[in-house]
């Protein structure tokens, strides 16, 4: 039985109807960047999280980096984040002109160390950039109190996260902003590139919305110096259909890795923080034959993926960051070992337990091979 690591076919078959009355919607309509749709994704997007607005743009680096923008950090400041973390993260940072202090992660969790956190602060740091890796929040509380402690703002890459919870609270609502990425993989995504930032301040807003669209405040004056970051008509009405479902895909992912919760055997997966609700963008592994495990589940023609296999910090395009190896050694000690399984909405639960019983199999032979030898 071929198991591949993802499958997008299943989830657009389910919602094919909805989703192509709304791109037909779209293309009849004549007016394709930024116009209604875009708004009414924007206060669907934001009554789910019970905030006032959310402003769409092109992808979920860019919500970073006018997020940062547009809480005036740039060149100067610094920003303290995760090293391990998707290369975006870091990349945005660097583009809005600051400087991004990697730091090591909670090796119970995976998420950044608050502790961590709170020893790289210096008098430039402006902001704090938890990221909500693999779908599980981030230490929110230690995060927050260390925010409030240091009179530093509060930004949320939950890229990976959408619907996650921290004690029964949605992800992007615990700081200033909380920004998303919707690239087609992710637990809401489109089809094609997309992002957005969600926050209460109205003066945020329409600082974010200057931003995307060249600094514009009305058309053509532009009152600052903007990108364009925007986000398609065709790609806000697929996000509408797909929001309405996004409760019910995160159950589905929950109900997965439960099943390999139950199942698995012979290999670590990071622990669930009390009071987190995980979305489980992705399901993560870990064995110390990491490279040997995945091959065997090659052989077995299961797809598997690493997230990720280089630690940024350690990077060839960011060594001039100045990062030694060994100076975060929970995220080089994770980087080695982590193996992301199949998970995605479509899977069945025999095709899970297939997977688990491949894994268990493998890992007690490598058990009775070294007892043995
Ligand atoms: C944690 C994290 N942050 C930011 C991003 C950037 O999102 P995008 O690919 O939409 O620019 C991603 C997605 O790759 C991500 O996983």
């Amino acid at each position: 039985m071929t198991i591949p690591f993802n499958d997008l076919n299943p989830l657009h078959k389910q919602l094919s109807w909805e989703i192509d009355t709304a791109v037909q919607r779209v293309l009849k309509s004549g007016w394709y960047i930024l116009g209604p749709e875009v708004e009414a994704f924007e206060n669907a997007f934001a009554a789910y999280h019970g905030v006032k607005y959310a402003v769409g743009v092109a992808n979920g680096t860019d919500a970073i980096e006018l997020a940062l923008r547009a809480a005036g950090i740039g060149v100067g400041d610094e920003v303290i984040t995760v090293s391990h973390t998707a290369v975006a993260t870091i990349c945005a940072v660097e583009r809005a002109g600051a400087k991004p202090i990697l730091v090591d992660i909670d090796p119970r969790t995976y998420t950044m160390s608050a502790a961590a956190a709170e020893a790289a602060i210096t008098p430039r740091t402006r902001a704090v950039l938890p990221v909500h890796l693999y779908g599980q929040p981030a230490d929110l509380d230690a995060i927050r109190a260390l925010c409030e402690r240091h009179h530093l703002l509060l930004i949320e890459d939950c890229a990976q996260a959408h619907g996650a919870r921290h004690q029964g609270r949605l992800v992007g609502t615990f700081g200033a902003m909380g920004t998303f990425s919707f690239y087609p993989t992710k637990n809401l995504g489109a089809y094609g590139d997309g992002g957005a930032v969600i926050t209460n301040d109205p003066a945020l807003v329409e600082k974010l919305r200057r931003l995307r669209n060249y600094g514009q405040s009305k058309r053509y004056h532009h009152d600052e110096r903007g990108i364009n970051s925007r986000l398609d008509e065709l790609q806000a009405a697929i996000l509408s259909v797909k929001l309405s479902h996004l409760d019910e895909c995160n159950f589905t992912r929950r109900r997965l890795a439960g099943v390999y919760d139950a199942h698995l055997r012979g290999v670590l997966t990071p622990e669930v923080r009390e009071g987190a609700h995980h979305v489980y963008h992705l399901y993560v592994a870990r064995h110390f034959h990491r490279d040997a495990l995945m091959e065997f589940l090659k052989t077995k023609e299961i797809g598997t993926l690493i997230h990720y296999p280089v630690p940024n910090h350690l990077q060839k395009g960011y060594l001039d960051l100045g990062y030694a190896p060994g100076s975060l050694p929970h995220t080089e000690a994770a980087a080695k070992e982590i193996v992301s399984l199949p998970l995605y909405i479509g899977l069945s639960e025999d095709q899970v337990k297939e997977v688990a019983r491949t894994i268990n199999t493998w890992s007690q032979a490598l058990g009775e091979s070294r007892a043995e030898s």
